[in-house]
């Protein structure tokens, strides 16, 4: 072989890797949902660390050093380094709010800081238009709406209502709570901080009668999936809005006769008993988006796609869920009765029931542990504040 074939020969493989090496690069600019910006080739800077940390930390001289993008940002595409400071340029819009005011914007604002894929237009509830939800429309249910369109059709003509209320539709600042069932908001005396928020969510179940001190007395919003929901009808709070959200194509049937008043027949395809009739008018009824349930368990906590299909270990909690949603439709966010508290182990699971912690069952269905590690990127990173400090 000649000298310049040998050449040829050791250079042309080098090109093709320096050009797979650069490629992949770009790819996880894509991937993590940064716009390449000009910038000089072969830079694989993180564009968005700038307005993540401050100038002068430490964190941002070792990027400039020219740290690969996908090592800032783990799988799920989370900043590695989390902590409750503001960005430069939120600082200069919250900074001067005083302690207590409701600052516009800010849970999505913050989320977006350590999530620079999160967008945060998705509406709460379905509405007339709902087919035209791309994310959703072509998957089934739990991750989206597929098969069912014409029984949703069907409800959304009776419910007639596709949003919280005039008044907490119009405000210009919106401040939720997701309160959770757990055993942790049992003698915390939190029910008065938890009726200061404009939107007060509880899932399933969750009594309020009796717990007010704890607990609080509002809710505005009951997210409930049938094997959930209350099954006493004395049980239901007048003033809130039932949400439904379904988890299987059977839960839409089950809506459906719930709407329309009609006899409960055969419970069968559910995993226990179900309520026989739920006693609120259809223009209180809401259907929640499902994207709050595709995105959580994908995007947010990395569960196993599975072709999209629910499977084992890929339904995200009710409580998640719920916590996805506000992320998209609340200005600021906060928790309450979510994990557990390791100093009291022999605290109840629940705070309505004597079962104890150590109940907890190794779930078919959800992935706890995985969940959590996402609920505490969102609490170490402050996009949530929680009020029981369970997480
Ligand atoms: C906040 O206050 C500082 C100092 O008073 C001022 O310079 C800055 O413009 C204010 N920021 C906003 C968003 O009003
Ligand atoms: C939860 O996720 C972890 C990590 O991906 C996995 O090892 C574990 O088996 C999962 N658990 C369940 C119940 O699916
Ligand atoms: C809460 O207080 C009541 C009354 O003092 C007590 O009976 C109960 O065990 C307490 N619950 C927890 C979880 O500490």
């Amino acid at each position: 072989m000649k000298p310049t074939h040998k050449v040829l020969f050791v250079f042309c493989p080098m090109l093709v890797l320096v050009f797979i090496y650069y490629s992949s690069g770009k790819l996880h600019l894509h991937v993590w949902g940064h716009k390449p910006q000009a910038e000089p080739p072969l830079s694989v800077v993180a564009p968005t660390t700038r307005r993540t940390v401050p100038p002068d930390s430490e964190v941002d001289s070792t990027l400039i050093a020219g740290q690969v993008v996908g090592s800032v940002y783990d799988k799920q595409g989370f900043l590695l380094n989390l902590d409750g400071k503001l960005p430069a340029e939120l600082s200069y819009k919250y900074g001067n709010l005083s302690e207590g005011m409701c600052k516009p914007g800010y849970a999505a604002a913050k989320m977006t800081t350590i999530y620079p894929k999160f967008m945060k237009p998705a509406p709460m509830f379905l509405d007339r238009n709902f087919k035209r939800l791309a994310k959703v429309s072509h998957y089934l249910p739990p991750f989206g709406f597929k098969t069912q369109e014409r029984i949703i059709d069907l409800i959304l003509t009776a419910t007639k209502n596709y949003g919280l209320s005039e008044e907490l539709d119009s405000l210009g600042c919106r401040r939720c709570v997701i309160v959770g069932n757990g055993g942790i908001l049992a003698n915390k005396s939190l029910g008065s901080r938890i009726d200061e928020y404009d939107v007060v969510v509880r899932l399933n179940e969750a009594p309020v009668t009796g717990y007010g001190r704890d607990v609080g007395t509002k809710t505005t919003l009951r997210i409930t999936y049938p094997e959930g929901a209350i099954q006493r009808a004395e049980r239901y709070e007048s003033s809130s809005l039932f949400v439904f959200s379904a988890f299987k194509p059977l839960d839409f049937k089950w809506l459906r006769q719930m709407v329309f008043k009609e006899k409960l027949r055969g419970t069968e395809g559910f995993w226990k008993s179900v309520a026989h009739q739920v006693p609120r008018e259809p223009g209180d009824i809401r259907i929640l988006n499902p994207f709050f349930i595709q995105e959580a368990a994908f995007q947010f906590i990395g569960l196993p796609l599975n072709n999209g299909l629910m499977g084992k270990g890929n339904i995200p909690t009710l409580g998640t869920v719920a916590i996805t949603m506000a992320l998209h439709n609340c200005d600021e966010v906060a928790v309450a009765g979510f994990g557990y508290d390791m100093t009291t182990p022999h605290a109840p699971l629940h705070y309505y029931e004597t079962v104890k912690m150590s109940a907890i069952k190794e779930s078919w269905t959800h992935n706890i542990s995985k969940e959590k590690e996402f609920l505490r990127k969102l609490v170490k990173a402050n996009v949530i504040t929680d009020l029981t400090n369970g997480i």
